[in-house]
């Protein structure tokens, strides 16, 4: 049992700091089995208690033996200090003063990753957002900002690669093999934007000419074996260069900017000064490795790190709270740059049926928070979903509200009034207003209210009066520690369909000027009346186009309103939105069928929708591939009351089989269209269309069980010229029950790819998510493999994270045997990575959403981990409110 509890932060205890650091010069002596680190301060009083006394100075600092300490060079002796295991505090006696420390750290036994630690045979950092306080004491606050110096030495043979933030400015050798360099970074940063690392890398170079004429050297470093997987990473970074300084007016601002591929990482990536380091997994992709996924993945992230070079650090957050100051505005531009540079309709969906499958799961769950939460315990459970997804959205409504001009108006007053500061949700929202005259007061309820709100809407067709209203209700549901909640602004982007699925023009009551074709309405009630006039037909209202606010839209459709939406909206989006809503609809209707012991009929309408878009050539044929691809377990699990899980699992599958069966002739001969003029790869987004829908047609077939879908199968996985097609073909047959097909696959697959260990990742995962029976002890299997290891979190993500996150059959197997062994792993993590084993308590923790059996073994489980010892304050943080 733990004995100290964490302590909860508040947002409302915010003060400035007493002290600041103007300057930081880092000296890192790299060891095999140690480290020193000599840091330099050029410290001042923050000016607040001018002429009084001087307030104590406290450090933070974690896990370091302080070797020295002085004082404006003069050495100080241990009773001038005071230490704990997260501070060091001493009392200055002067405003303006020079604070030097030594520490010593093991950075070959950090297995937590945070801070300074080694991957492989590199040494590397990750400091977002407490970690640099585990490589030396400092004032580690974002709101403290210093320009950095640094200056690292190592064994050259081993390390010829030294690298910091910002520009090189010296190097040299030193006796016995050593050698050094140091970096400037110009720009003052908070800590957390610090990066050193030191290896043997292979280097791959370009350049890019910015908007004013400037020449920047990129260069992208990679473990040597690896060089060849670079180039999509290159070209995205350069596009997202390109993208940024058109659509938002920004440049960069270094000479150089570079970015690191580790294995060993926690998240996906990180934004340091002038120095990313990106998860591997993000950075490498070659078509014979690398799915279309993890490309366009590559694309996305790359662009993100980059966007965070003006969204996040030339203006950063004032403390953590303001997280999605940056993230959330962040992933907006990422998600922009990459539907410019894909199909915008299709990213749309890709992300609104992650946030409904996900976030929205969050928002529902014992760790719900607002966008800007007011408390946290441990930071590092805060980068979530909610931060990164709904901040998005957020900002997504603002930019909606504002029209795009408005927005970039408000955008460029943002970074030109902020250059160089650490701010606030509240900063960036007065920036919007005062470049528009806007008022966002009511808006900014949601930063600070949590919970998905409900609008439910309704139609009423006068035809004497040619009139049409709508009638919008908004509701949000209490979430921990709110149980009121106050209405939001929500704009509803719509338009209104006549009988043939045109738009009508759109006139309001009470306005002279007409709307055009498509509105946003901007609901601000609990309760608000809209009245369109001259409606010279009964319409069918096409409601929340684009997925204009995050919201849970009820609109009265039936069936048959769902299916002409599905072939008739003109919008994109909203087609989708409506096949896929007939189909959740049936897929609900049948569950309950299923749970009352009836048999099983298929609504043939959703067959005939399916028919339809598979045989409409002029769709996109990614487009087609979302809507024939069932909504997920996961979506159907988190708009339940009380999850059934066999029901669900059973009943998709089942309308799965139906429609193969019943469309078999159909998706036969797409499937062969698609694969005439497949040549070589292509990475673009007509290529990449072809293949999504080519092989969710692949997987279709392989549920007819006939001889020729196995053949062809195989074919195509002996045969594929790429990763997707042969990662697809090897999905079906692990899916499938042709047991020596599967197995033979599986063999050869991991023979031919075990030198590569983001295949290896999906070579786990595809097996951790089937739904065969037998998972769990799949996957315990798996875990024994050579190419299997907790200290990795890949690896971790890929089995253990597939298989409580995308196996709902197994992982809710009824004697919770899946809660127990993924229990075990979060008990071993914890020691191990507290971030990375609390990240892998989220499935546990929505244990309310099940059956009563099933939730008190999901709390056994989770009781039995907050008993263990040495719990860290990222796992206990997150079991002690899933449990209130
Ligand atoms: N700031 C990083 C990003 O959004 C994410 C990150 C957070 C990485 C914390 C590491 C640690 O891209
Ligand atoms: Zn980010």
């Amino acid at each position: 049992m733990r004995t100290e509890q964490p302590t909860t932060i508040h947002l409302t205890d915010y003060r400035q700091p007493d002290y600041l650091i103007d300057e930081t010069h880092l000296t890192f002596e790299l060891f095999e089995d140690h480290a020193l680190v000599h840091s330099r301060l050029a410290m001042r009083a923050n000016a607040a208690g001018e002429g009084g006394a001087l307030p104590p100075l406290v450090l933070h600092g974690q896990d370091l033996v302080l070797q020295s300490v002085a004082l404006d060079e003069q050495a100080l002796t241990a009773d001038a200090w005071q230490v704990d295991d997260s501070s060091l505090t001493l009392q200055p006696q002067a405003r303006e003063f020079e604070l030097a420390i030594t520490t010593r750290i093991e950075p070959q036994n950090n297995t937590a990753l945070e801070g300074l630690y080694k991957s492989g045979g590199m040494f590397c950092t990750q400091c977002e957002a407490e970690g640099f306080r585990k490589i030396t004491y400092y004032l580690d606050r974002p709101d403290v900002m210093s320009r950095f110096t640094t200056t690292v030495m190592a064994e050259r043979g081993s390390y010829p690669v030294l690298l910091s933030n910002g520009n090189l400015i010296a190097s040299g050798e030193h006796e016995g093999g050593r050698h050094w360099a140091t970096w400037e970074d110009p720009f003052p940063k908070p800590a957390y934007l610090f990066a050193l690392v030191a290896g043997d890398l292979y280097r791959i170079d370009d350049s890019f000419t910015t908007m004013s004429g400037r020449e920047v050297e990129l260069r992208i470093y990679v473990e040597p074996e690896n060089r060849e997987q670079c180039g999509h990473a290159m070209d995205s970074l350069k596009r997202s260069m390109r993208w940024d300084e058109e659509v938002y007016g920004r440049e960069y601002d270094l000479d150089i900017f570079m970015i690191v591929a580790v294995n060993d990482f926690n998240m996906g990536a990180m934004e340091n000064k002038g120095l990313n380091i990106f998860n591997s997994s993000c950075v490498l992709a070659h078509p014979d490795t690398a799915t279309d996924m993890a490309f366009q993945r590559v694309e996305a992230v790359v662009a993100h790190e980059y966007f965070h070079n003006w969204s996040g650090n030339r203006v950063t957050c004032r403390d953590w709270f303001q997280l999605s100051l940056k993230e959330g505005f962040t992933v907006f531009r990422d998600a922009e740059f990459s539907a410019d540079m894909n199909s915008r309709t299709v990213k749309r969906i890709e992300d609104v049926t992650f946030l409904r499958a996900n976030q929205f799961a969050e928002d529902a769950g014992p760790m719900a928070h607002p966008v800007r939460p007011d408390s946290y315990m441990e930071i590092s459970n805060f980068y979530t979903l909610t931060i990164y997804e709904k901040g998005a959205e957020v900002v997504r409504m603002l930019h909606t509200l504002l029209g795009a001009e408005g927005f970039r108006k408000g955008t460029d007053l943002y970074f030109e009034r902020h250059d160089g500061q650490a701010v606030t949700c509240d900063d960036f929202i007065a920036a919007l207003e005062d470049a528009n005259e806007a008022d966002f007061t009511q808006f900014k309820r949601w930063y600070s209210q949590a919970g998905t709100p409900v609008l439910q809407v309704d139609g009423r067709y006068d035809a004497a009066s040619s009139t049409f209203q709508l009638l919008c209700r908004q509701s949000c549901p209490a979430t921990p520690g709110q149980t009121e909640k106050l209405p939001f602004v929500i704009p509803l982007r719509l338009a209104l369909l006549d009988g043939e699925g045109r738009e009508m023009p759109l006139q309001l009551a009470g306005e002279t000027q007409a709307r055009g074709t498509e509105t946003v309405l901007a609901v601000t009630e609990a309760e608000q009346l809209f009245v369109f006039e001259n409606v010279r037909e009964e319409p069918l209202p096409s409601l929340l186009r684009g997925f204009s606010a995050p919201v849970k839209l009820v609109y009265p459709y039936s069936r048959d309103d769902r299916v002409f939406l599905a072939m008739h909206d003109p919008d994109g989006f909203n087609r989708w939105e409506a096949a896929q809503s007939l189909a959740v609809d049936v897929l609900q209707g049948l569950i309950g069928i299923h749970q009352a012991g009836r048999p099983l009929l298929l609504d043939q309408r959703l067959l005939e929708v399916h028919r339809a878009v598979l045989k409409d050539d002029s769709l996109d044929p990614a487009m087609v591939a979302e809507i024939l691809r069932l909504p997920s377990e996961a979506y159907l699990v988190e708009l339940a009351e009380e999850a059934d899980v066999e029901a669900i699992h059973h009943v998709r599958d089942w309308v799965r089989r139906e429609l193969a069966t019943a469309l078999a002739e159909t998706m036969w001969s797409r499937f062969r269209q698609l694969g005439d003029g497949a040549g070589a790869y292509r990475a673009d987004a007509e290529s990449m269309a072809r293949r999504s829908l080519r092989n969710t047609l692949l997987g279709y077939l392989m549920l007819t069980e006939s001889s020729e879908a196995l053949s062809v199968c195989v074919q195509q996985f002996v045969e594929a010229g790429n990763m997707t097609d042969r990662q697809a073909a090897l999905v079906a047959l692990v899916n499938s029950p042709h047991e020596q097909q599967k197995h033979a696959a599986l063999e050869e697959f991991a023979q031919r790819w075990n030198a590569y260990p983001l295949v290896m990742d999906q070579w786990f995962s595809i097996q951790a998510a089937s739904p065969l029976p037998g998972g769990l002890e799949r996957v315990q299997g798996l875990m024994k493999h050579p190419a299997f290891t907790l200290r990795n979190p890949n690896k971790v993500r890929a089995l253990i994270g597939a298989f409580a996150n995308q196996n709902l059959a197994n992982f809710h197997r009824a004697d919770g045997a899946g809660y127990r062994f993924v229990a075990d792993q979060i008990i071993e993590l914890n020691r191990l990575n507290p971030q990375i084993a609390s990240r892998m308590l989220t499935p546990l923790t929505r244990w309310r959403k099940f059956d009563e059996p099933r939730q008190l073994l999901m709390k056994a489980e989770l009781a039995r981990i907050l008993a263990s010892d040495d719990l860290s304050p990222d796992v206990y943080e997150v079991v002690s409110k899933s449990l209130a």
